[in-house]
């Protein structure tokens, strides 16, 4: 079923219900309105801790120390209620941490180790996440004797690299930083209605962008193989195309899995149809927040259910070693099934079958195992290859598990200005998109009015200086804190040949800006100007110039201190991935985008952490501006473009306009009523101001006659907060 049938009216929602007594969204009745709860969502007030707590000052005052020395009690300390395997909760602990960070993913940044999203739901219930709700409950003293010292985001991914060292694994190091949420995150994890199904592949094969993982409520890929057929090779594929989406070439990948599957063991005793009850978000109230009670034999210990996969990879699932690749390697393996009934592998050789020694009964001993995931590295050609070396290579293997590690769970945390703590590695990685800090003095406010007029003199337009510093600022996701003006990458490759861009007329304006620096530079001494700075404020000259053009006096705050970073800096595979394949602020639309225009500007306006009024006065400031990004004139209603005025709104309400279709290729046209003439084209991003009836009521308080005011420092704040929402620093 798509999505449209699941929110017809009387149709199914969730899981196959509508409950009664609810307030029905108009997204029920409208399946096909725009949604805007993005734009609202994470509301302070949600945060029971107020909108001044500051996580990193109460981080500071933690004795970081006794944390880890708790978190590591509670490893070997097994409770009666989930008893550990071997006596050791690590490897659940790891793969608690995995799967935090897990759903992370590069084409919209979204997923991630941050928030400590993995509490709610429908993470907190995704058949993936099986008795990872054991898993934190384990950890609860821990978080209630530090409190608000430490996020639940941060203890969750602390307490794998806690594990990793309690069973002799040297970890490359931790930062923390990844500020607790109150709510789930909205994100689209994928078009099915039921969990575990899987209808995400396009016409050629490939996963539905900006998906990762292939089933619904999957971290990743299925463990038994492509739609459960136990083909290694055709496993292999998703592995590489789902952990591709992640960021992990097949070295950090096969590190990953390899190093993860050295610990702990897969859960399948019984039938879980024949024994388990509801995941937590459907588990009856006494549960507590529990899933998944199992009602066979002991509930837990040997007959736990998780995956429906059983048996441990190693003889030594408590110990960092080797042990999973020589097994994987070094025998022949034959298929076999789990108790529950799941497609696995066991060694040919029935002189290993009984090797590893049971997770809770004592004396007795069963066969190594593999998933079908697992046999891929053995069977695909470039991962073998890797296999091998790091068999040979123990210590390479190390290091690549502990810096993939390390890479997987900060991933999404944005640039080193982020994280707190005193065990972050000195080495800075290419994937946290370094950039040097200034090291010199920075320009004041002198120097700042100075290097405006210069900008101003050079003759370039309002409307140029505007968009370039747009999309400069606008790279920026706030999903995982990647782009942003701040480095000034939209001089170097590939960001400079961006189509959104327009790469020929950014080019002569960066050419422009560039002399000025380098005059500054060379006159003012110790004194300096990056690039980046220039760019942010050379935007503002153009809005002061739009503003003062319109009749409307306003200053845009500056402040100085970005950097500019290195083509060597810049890993352009990995900044290909932030390439805005729309942007409706500028009204750029390209059909690679995987949602429709007018859903790409709400998608793009909250990786800008952009209000509903934010973003409708940046549309239409932008519009007067004359800020499009192909120079078009859509939705440019004014007669003074290059100017900061509200004729966009005033004119889109204006019922002297008719709008009709222009054509089909989705663009429109307003006619003036009485003459028939065309007046306006537009695209959907401008109509939508008019139709949505959120959207127009925020239009209408921009069409007053007593706005003029108000629109101009809306629109002034809400730059501003795009210009500098990469700032970490500040
Ligand atoms: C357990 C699949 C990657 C760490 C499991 C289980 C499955 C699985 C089916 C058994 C869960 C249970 O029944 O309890 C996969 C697949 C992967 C993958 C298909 C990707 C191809 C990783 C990675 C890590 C990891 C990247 C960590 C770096 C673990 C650990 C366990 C585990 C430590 C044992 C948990 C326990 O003993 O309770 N995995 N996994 N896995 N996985 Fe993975």
């Amino acid at each position: 079923a798509s999505t449209a049938e699941m929110t017809k009216p009387g149709g199914a929602v969730g899981m196959g219900k509508v409950a009664p007594n609810q307030a029905k969204s108009n997204l029920f009745w409208w399946p096909e309105q725009l949604d805007l709860s993005r734009l609202r969502d994470h509301d302070s007030r949600s945060n029971p801790l107020g909108e001044d707590f500051d996580y990193a000052k109460a981080f500071a005052e933690l004795d970081y120390n006794a944390l880890k020395a708790d978190i590591n009690t509670v490893l070997t300390d097994s409770q009666d209620w989930w008893p550990a395997d071997w006596g050791n909760y690590g490897p659940l602990f790891i793969r608690m941490t995995w799967h935090s960070a897990g759903t992370y993913r590069t084409m919209d940044g979204r997923g991630g180790a941050g928030g400590g999203q993995q509490r709610f739901d429908p993470l907190n219930s995704w058949p993936d996440n099986a008795s990872l709700d054991k898993a934190r409950r384990l950890l609860w003293p821990v978080k209630q004797k530090y409190g608000e010292h430490i996020s639940w985001g941060d203890l969750i991914v602390l307490a794998g690299n806690v594990a990793l060292e309690n069973m002799g694994f040297k970890t490359y190091g931790f930062a923390a930083g990844r500020d607790d949420d109150w709510e789930p995150d909205m994100v689209y994890w994928g078009p099915e209605v039921v969990m575990l199904a899987s209808d995400r592949r396009g016409k050629d094969g490939k996963l539905e962008k900006p998906l990762a993982a292939v089933h619904m409520g999957l971290i990743y890929v299925n463990p038994e193989g492509p739609g459960g057929k136990p083909d290694p090779v055709g496993s292999a594929k998703n592995i590489r195309e789902s952990f591709a989406r992640m960021a992990m070439n097949d070295e950090e990948t096969l590190a990953l899995v390899a190093g993860g599957h050295t610990f702990g063991k897969l859960h399948g005793a019984h039938k879980p149809a024949d024994c388990l009850e509801p995941e937590p978000g459907g588990a009856p109230i006494e549960e507590q927040g529990f899933g998944w009670k199992n009602n066979c034999g002991k509930g837990h210990s040997e007959d736990t259910i998780t995956s429906g996969l059983e048996g441990a990879w190693t003889q030594a699932p408590t110990r960092w070693s080797s042990l999973y690749l020589q097994n994987l390697l070094n025998n022949e393996w034959e298929l076999t099934r789990s108790p529950a009934g799941a497609v696995q592998w066991q060694p040919k050789d029935k002189a290993l079958h009984k090797t590893v020694p049971d997770a809770h009964v004592k004396g007795k001993y069963n066969p190594p195992v593999m998933t079908t995931a697992d046999m891929a590295f053995k069977f695909d050609p470039e991962y073998r290859k890797i296999a091998e070396r790091f068999v040979a290579d123990p210590e390479e293997f190390r290091l690549a598990f502990a810096k993939a590690w390390y890479k997987l769970t900060h991933r999404d945390m944005g640039p080193i200005d982020n994280y707190i703590g005193g065990e972050i590695p000195s080495e800075v990685h290419i994937w946290q998109d370094p950039i040097d800090k200034p090291t010199y003095k920075l320009i004041g406010d002198k120097d700042v009015a100075k290097l405006k007029r210069e900008v101003l003199d050079t003759g370039i337009s309002t409307s140029e200086l505007v968009r370039v510093a747009w999309a400069a600022a606008a790279s920026y996701r706030d999903t995982d804190m990647r782009g942003g003006a701040n480095g000034a990458r939209i001089a170097l490759a590939p960001q400079k040949d961006w189509a959104v861009n327009n790469p020929k007329d950014t080019a002569k304006v960066v050419t422009e800006l560039k002399k000025i620096q380098q005059s500054f530079n060379e006159k003012s001494g110790k004194k300096q100007v990056s690039l980046a700075d220039l760019i942010v404020l050379a935007g503002a000259a153009g809005i002061e110039k739009a503003a003062a053009d319109a009749g409307m006096n306003v200053s845009v705050p500056f402040t100085p201190g970005r950097g500019d970073a290195t083509q060597e800096q810049t890993d352009v595979n990995s900044f290909s991935l932030l390439e805005p394949k729309a942007d409706g602020f500028t009204n750029y639309y390209s059909t690679e985008h995987y949602l429709s225009p007018a859903e790409a500007l709400v998608d793009k306006a909250d990786q800008l952490a952009l209000t509903v009024p934010e973003m409708t006065v940046l549309v239409g400031g932008l519009r007067s501006l004359g800020a499009n990004a192909d120079g078009s004139k859509h939705g440019v209603f004014t007669s003074k473009p290059g100017t900061l005025n509200n004729d966009f709104f005033v004119e889109l309400l204006d019922m002297s306009t008719k709008w009709r279709k222009a054509g089909d290729d989705g663009l429109y046209e307003g006619v003036d009523r009485k003459s028939g003439k065309v007046k306006f084209t537009a695209t959907p991003v401008d109509l939508i101001f008019g139709s949505n009836t959120e959207l127009r009521a925020v239009a209408e308080v921009y069409a007053f006659d007593t706005s003029k005011q108000r629109f101009v420092e809306d629109f002034v704040s809400a730059w501003v907060k795009v210009m500098t929402a990469d700032r970490h620093d500040m």
